[in-house]
């Protein structure tokens, strides 16, 4: 690894700040769309401080954080300069323990007046999405080393418009899927503009959820058809769809997902795979699956960072070696020319997850929600020898 490759854990703002009551998820939870309420989460909103302390003591050279819109504007063009504060208080926290920062500026949430007027699917999303953005970009701007827009619009736009598990709960709407779609994508490019209009040397891109496609029988060309559909759609298309507006390429790489083509539509059935599986959560380990992702990413000729990557493993018994096995895939995949300049383990913390609430324990630090103790995994060990035998 090149002295500069940076090494890192992520978060997002609502899954470990905790109480924030202005967005679309609260309310969600509120009307009990999902069994669970994300409260007062890891309280980090409050406990910053301590836990980027931990962060520096576990070797960590960056850490990749959002903000929270909903805290940022109230209302349309009601912008808080006490939560821009509290995030500059944030950033400079990260600073004076020389960690770089990477900010995610959307990550699943919206301020509800955002998601009341129609959310993403309205045509003004991305302008407003801007606006919000000039204002950060000019509040934070000289605290801010990396600019990841929007965190997994391809994840984002399947769960709440056709998976309808998350806001705002549509399902089977394929419409508004790609509605979504191109409006992130509008976002995107708007944000980009807008970061280095203040900010020209601004690095900026986005966070994007990749999977490894697998098909289920290696010598059907029906199976490799579909596993390339996969790849394009999920993978590839937003990149697509914003080409020449990255100045990185974030990837977010948990798993591997099997393929199998059918004869009725939609031409393909989930397929198992034969490699270990996570639990809560049922995901294939497959770390080489990491290696050819990047080996295909390499066509945007783009430096490449490891934004996510992580697992459910409350016992911690496979975090260690799940580690271990992704930096190599790196590794694998840099001396083959890939050029990947960090990763970032998903999480610091346990954390809200979602409509799974707090069962998955992602974190390498634990966090005992009755308590807000944290207490450090054996695998923040591991992680952070490997940090330590990188940089000698
Ligand atoms: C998301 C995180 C989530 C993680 C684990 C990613 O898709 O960005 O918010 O917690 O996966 O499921």
């Amino acid at each position: 690894m090149a002295a500069a490759f940076v090494w890192g854990a992520a978060t997002s703002a609502h899954q470990v700040e905790g109480n924030n009551i202005h967005n679309d998820w609260w309310e969600w939870e509120v009307r009990g769309k999902v069994a669970y309420r994300s409260g007062s989460a890891c309280d980090h909103y409050r406990r910053f401080d301590e836990d980027f302390a931990l962060a520096a003591a576990l070797g960590h050279t960056a850490h990749r954080l959002s903000l929270e819109w909903s805290r940022i504007e109230l209302a349309p063009g009601q912008y808080q300069s006490a939560a821009l504060e509290h995030y500059r208080d944030v950033l400079r926290a990260l600073k004076q323990r020389n960690l770089k920062t990477f900010v995610t500026l959307h990550h699943f949430t919206n301020p509800r007046w955002f998601a009341r007027q129609g959310g993403w699917e309205h045509p003004r999303a991305a302008l407003q999405f801007g606006q919000y953005v000039r204002v950060v970009a000019q509040a934070l701007g000289d605290l801010v080393d990396v600019w990841i827009t929007i965190n997994e619009p391809n994840i984002y736009a399947l769960k709440g418009y056709w998976e309808g598990v998350w806001p705002p709960g549509q399902r089977h709407h394929w419409r508004a899927v790609e509605r979504v779609t191109r409006h992130f994508a509008a976002a995107h490019q708007e944000a980009y503009r807008i970061i280095h209009q203040s900010h020209p040397a601004a690095k900026v891109g986005i966070a994007q959820s990749v999977v490894a496609f697998l098909p289920a029988r290696a010598d059907s060309r029906l199976d490799q058809l579909v596993v390339q559909a996969h790849n394009w759609y999920y993978n590839h298309r937003f990149f697509q769809l914003t080409r020449g507006c990255h100045d990185f390429i974030g990837l977010n790489y948990y798993y591997a997902a099997g393929r199998k083509f059918s004869g009725r539509w939609p031409f393909f059935t989930p397929a198992p795979l034969p490699y270990p599986q996570t639990k809560p959560l049922a995901w294939s380990i497959y770390p080489s699956g990491l290696t050819r992702l990047l080996q295909d990413f390499k066509r945007y000729q783009l430096p490449i960072y490891i934004t996510e990557n992580g697992l459910p493993d409350a016992d911690d018994h496979l975090r260690g070696e799940f580690i271990r096995q992704h930096i190599r895939a790196i590794e694998a995949a840099q001396q083959q020319g890939a050029d990947v300049r960090g990763y970032f383990h998903w999480s610091l913390l346990d954390n809200f997850e979602w409509a799974e609430g707090f069962t998955p324990r992602f974190g390498l630090v634990a966090v005992d929600f009755a308590t807000q103790e944290r207490a450090i995994r054996p695998s923040a060990r591991v992680y952070q020898a490997i940090i330590n035998q990188a940089q000698n």
